[in-house]
């Protein structure tokens, strides 16, 4: 009962859409009706500003951190155990994210709170991720395109580090960020996918 309530909570934090909520609680714009239509941290940006993006950024990666620490907190697992049970929450999270209850059971595309599990479960890959995550947009200034190559790198170190759960769990999160990224993998083929720039917003 208890773990049941505890995963339900999990996918009801994961499921809070901070882009649409702080988009339309502070700038009275929908990000859904703007830009690339995604709730996340790119769009916000794009749309909103560095204030908005930087807050989603940091509220989104907050809630697969938050939900996979629940287990630690609530259920006295060990973190340094690297136990399933952390992943389970993290993927609720997740689950949350892209499956809101709250935005009509439709959501992001699950770049940010799934860094925001892995920063919770194995810090030392959040900082490689992050690495190869910054390295490629500053080299192709596009996030989507370092959001799948990032995505991929990760799960080939999870293979390598032989942590069978994590690796079982990034192949699927890959291929679904893949899919969920396909309208913008169709703009990178055609060349029209939306660049970024540090500091100076949009280039296209
Ligand atoms: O995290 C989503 C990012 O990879 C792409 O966002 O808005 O350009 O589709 P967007």
């Amino acid at each position: 009962m208890k773990l049941a309530l505890l995963l339900l909570i999990a996918y009801l934090l994961g499921a809070i859409p901070n882009g649409v909520w702080i988009g339309k609680g502070f700038f009275h714009t929908d990000i859904r009706q703007a830009g690339s239509g995604n709730i996340g941290t790119t769009n916000t940006y794009r749309v909103l500003g560095p204030i908005a993006g930087t807050a989603v950024l940091i509220l989104d990666l907050a809630k697969g951190t938050v939900a996979t620490l629940l287990p630690v907190w609530f259920l006295h697992i060990s973190l340094s155990q690297h136990s399933p049970m952390l992943l389970l929450f993290g993927f609720m999270a997740i689950l949350g994210h892209t499956v809101s209850i709250f935005d009509h059971f439709k959501g992001g595309k699950a770049v940010a709170t799934s860094a925001g599990m892995l920063l919770a479960y194995n810090p030392l890959l959040f900082v490689i991720a992050s690495v190869c995550f910054v390295s490629l947009i500053y080299l192709t200034s596009m996030v989507s395109l370092a959001s799948m190559v990032s995505f991929t790198i990760i799960t080939i170190l999870c293979f390598v580090i032989q942590d069978w759960y994590l690796s079982a769990l990034a192949v699927c999160l890959t291929i679904f960020v893949y899919w969920r990224h396909r309208s913008n993998i169709k703009r990178i083929l055609n060349g029209t996918e939306n660049m970024v720039s540090f500091g100076l917003g949009n280039k296209r």
